[in-house]
């Protein structure tokens, strides 16, 4: 029997709209009425710990209020029905993880996690409450949250790299396709290998080669899925044919 097909997915804020939780650039380059230099650069946390801390404790009670919809259920079905899924994701949310998707590689971090601020290495999660000023890791150093701010290294990069270049087929969600070195995962796909991008905006989006779906996430997600099932299924009947 053939190896199952390896799907792999880039999401980026859109695909968790749906469930509650704002994208980046909806309004006016604000992220939930905050510069995007106060609370998500390493300047902005120097200059203000107790502001930044704050902030990401509010947007941690509001993915935990969140739930999966439609589009992470989809992806997560996609697995239990015997492909192999591997999700990229530029979320700190665990929309996909809830959903039941057991591969996600997060891009830029996971916000259910605090991490020391001298020693990346050093990882805690936060099942409940946040992270205050004065909550220090086992070298005696203050907590941050487990995200990748502007201006710092994505040190997952180059395993998404490897995801990508191994996909027989690529699917993106929801990105603006804004921001580098996420954007340049792209670069990596094989010119043989189908890409399709599901987001409202898809057609302006789009690099060449690149299939617009528009469409939310919700509405995009379960249609392709199905259309997958049915099609893996045929395959197999025609083999045990
Ligand atoms: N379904 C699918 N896509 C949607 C939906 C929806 N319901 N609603 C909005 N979108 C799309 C928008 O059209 C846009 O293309 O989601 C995209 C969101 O783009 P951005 O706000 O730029 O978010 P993202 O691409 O995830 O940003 C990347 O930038 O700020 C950093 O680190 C942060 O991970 C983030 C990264």
């Amino acid at each position: 029997m053939s190896k199952a097909p390896h799907l792999v997915v880039f999401s980026g804020s859109g695909i968790s709209a749906e469930s509650g939780i704002e994208t980046f650039r909806a309004s006016d380059g604000l992220w939930e009425n905050h510069a995007v230099e106060d609370v998500a650069t390493p300047d902005g946390f120097q200059r203000d710990p107790g502001r930044v801390l704050e902030f990401y404790n509010r947007r941690r009670e509001q993915v935990r209020r969140a739930r999966p919809n439609a589009a992470h259920k989809a992806l997560a079905g996609l697995e239990q029905a015997g492909f192999r899924v591997s999700i990229i994701t530029q979320n700190i949310d665990d929309l996909h993880e809830r959903a039941g998707s057991r591969s996600v590689l997060h891009l830029h971090g996971e916000i259910l996690h605090a991490r020391s601020s001298v020693d990346a290495r050093m990882r805690y999660p936060l099942s409940k409450g946040g992270i205050a000023l004065g909550d220090v890791c086992d070298k005696g150093s203050q907590l941050r949250p487990d995200v990748v701010w502007f201006g710092e290294a994505v040190p997952l990069f180059d395993d998404a790299c490897a995801l990508v270049e191994e996909a027989d087929f690529l699917l993106v969600v929801g990105t603006s396709l804004a921001v580098v070195p996420a954007a340049l995962l792209l670069d990596h796909l094989n010119v043989a290998v189908p890409c399709a991008l599901i987001d409202p905006n898809a057609r302006a989006l789009s690099p060449p080669g690149v299939r617009p779906i528009s469409a939310t996430a919700g509405e995009g997600v379960p249609v392709l899925a199905r259309q997958w099932q049915r099609e893996g299924e045929l395959a197999l009947a025609s083999e045990a044919g």
